[in-house]
């Protein structure tokens, strides 16, 4: 059992103490680490399935789609698990795209985002079929028009507005501000609607909007709702008829401390939004990422030395923010637990560090750990927006990447070699 000094992982059942170490459903973590080395990213298929079922309960008996954002995690096992659960995929690149489609997601389940569609990556997803373009500006417009003429079919799009609510999170990730990057201004998306309609190689099926991630209320979610279905009732005076609603992902999880609403309670506040404004009857889509994977991951790592110091003292440890930018990128908290706890040795208050060359690489500050050169630690929910961020700064591979099934385990990624790392480098050949 966890004491006060050894908490269990927030959020993550499917990850607890037994016999006084650390296990991943019916598997012990260091067991796992002995055999793939650290730093490892372990993921439990359980806690994805679960996180999925949570969705879809919420919307049983409603015509809905639960699209999984691949951004959060796009490992080919990750996803497919996900695509068996009976997700579809929102994808923002021509690599997303064919990760959804090798993964076996439907393409009639793929919904396609972000405001920089490339002509290529707008004809690999019309011709692969997928559901919707969620378009994201007025040239964008223009050139999806152009591309699906020349291919001879009519483009599915969904116009990602911009209600201009206050997500309330960090302001990286706030998404449906005025000032932000994403999606068609509120008061322009009627003429923007207007104008798509009367595009020959358009298709208008649906409305989008996502206004951040990590959002750990309700009230965002109905405020942007109210602003869509303004939207949706001002057209449908115009006579332009919307089949679908994309409410868009972004439901925080726990990392430490926070009460985000469960996906059904979620679901169940906008459903009675939807139905009381009589609309009720319309498909949903929604674009979750980090709740059906955060908390389904974490990454094992391994002290390599304590450096004690006079107003700090450092752990540092084998993964880095190559591994898990989200510390050194947004001031993101991860908890960080011992994989056998320690009696016999003193508890002190560390700066969890890795190896990489910049003062930025910190994992965790101030955490009391009581641990030692050679000890494994859990950095938790991580498996959404860790492996999908990671990078090869310092010249480190990305980390392995193991999937846990009651006691079975697979290795779904192997760690990078270096000769990984440079395989399309050439040598110096300029004299
Ligand atoms: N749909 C769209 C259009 C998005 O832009 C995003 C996330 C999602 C869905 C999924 O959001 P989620 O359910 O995962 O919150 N790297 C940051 C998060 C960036 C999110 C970007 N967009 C982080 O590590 O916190």
């Amino acid at each position: 059992m966890p004491s006060a000094d050894h908490p269990d992982l927030p959020g993550a059942p499917h990850f607890h103490y037994r016999d006084g170490e650390l296990w991943v459903e019916d598997l012990p973590v260091a067991e796992l680490a002995r055999r793939y080395g650290t730093p490892l990213f372990v993921y439990s298929l359980a806690a994805l399935r679960a996180a999925a079922a949570q969705w879809q309960q919420a919307l049983a008996g409603r015509e809905a789609l639960v699209c999984y954002a691949l951004k959060a995690n796009s490992t080919l096992a990750i996803v497919q698990a996900l695509a068996q659960a009976g997700c579809g995929a929102d994808i923002v690149s021509g690599g997303e795209l064919a990760r959804a489609l090798r993964s076996g997601v439907p393409p009639q389940r793929i919904v396609f985002s972000g405001v920089g569609k490339t002509r290529a990556e707008m004809r690999a997803a019309l011709q692969a079929g997928i559901a919707c373009f969620n378009v994201e500006s007025m040239a964008e417009l223009d050139v999806l028009d152009a591309v699906a003429r020349e291919l001879g079919v009519k483009a599915a799009v969904s116009l990602r507005v911009n209600p201009d609510v206050d997500a309330r999170t960090h302001p990286y990730i706030s998404t449906g501000l005025r000032d932000n990057k994403f999606g068609i201004p509120h008061d322009e998306a009627q003429a923007a609607y207007r104008y798509a309609a009367s595009r020959p190689g358009l298709r208008v099926v649906g409305i989008d909007c996502h206004i951040g991630s990590q959002i750990t209320s309700v009230e965002p979610y109905l405020d942007a709702l109210d602003r869509v279905l303004d939207l949706v009732e001002a057209l449908q005076r115009d006579g332009i008829a919307l089949h679908h609603l994309d409410l868009g992902g972004g439901l925080g999880i726990e990392y430490h401390g926070e009460t985000p609403p469960s996906p059904a309670a979620l679901v169940q506040a906008l459903l009675q939004r939807l139905d009381a404004r009589g609309h009720g009857h319309r498909r949903l889509l929604f674009e979750p990422g980090r709740s059906l994977v955060g908390n389904a991951g974490i990454c094992v790592t391994e002290v390599l030395y304590t450096k004690p110091g006079t107003s700090k003292h450092f752990l540092i440890v084998d993964a880095a923010m190559n591994d898990l930018p989200r510390p050194a990128m947004y001031e993101a908290y991860h908890a960080i637990v011992p994989v056998r706890p320690r009696q016999d040795v003193a508890a002190h208050a560390w700066d969890v560090v890795g190896p990489v060359c910049e003062s930025g690489d910190w994992l965790g500050r101030n955490r009391r750990l009581a641990a030692e050169a050679g000890d494994l630690l859990a950095i938790g929910s991580a498996g959404a927006y860790c492996m999908s961020m990671a990078s090869h700064y310092n010249t480190r591979g990305k980390a392995a990447e193991v999937l846990v099934s009651g006691a079975r385990e697979q290795l779904i990624r192997a760690r990078e070699t270096v000769a990984d790392l440079w395989r399309l480098e050439h040598a110096l050949a300029l004299t």
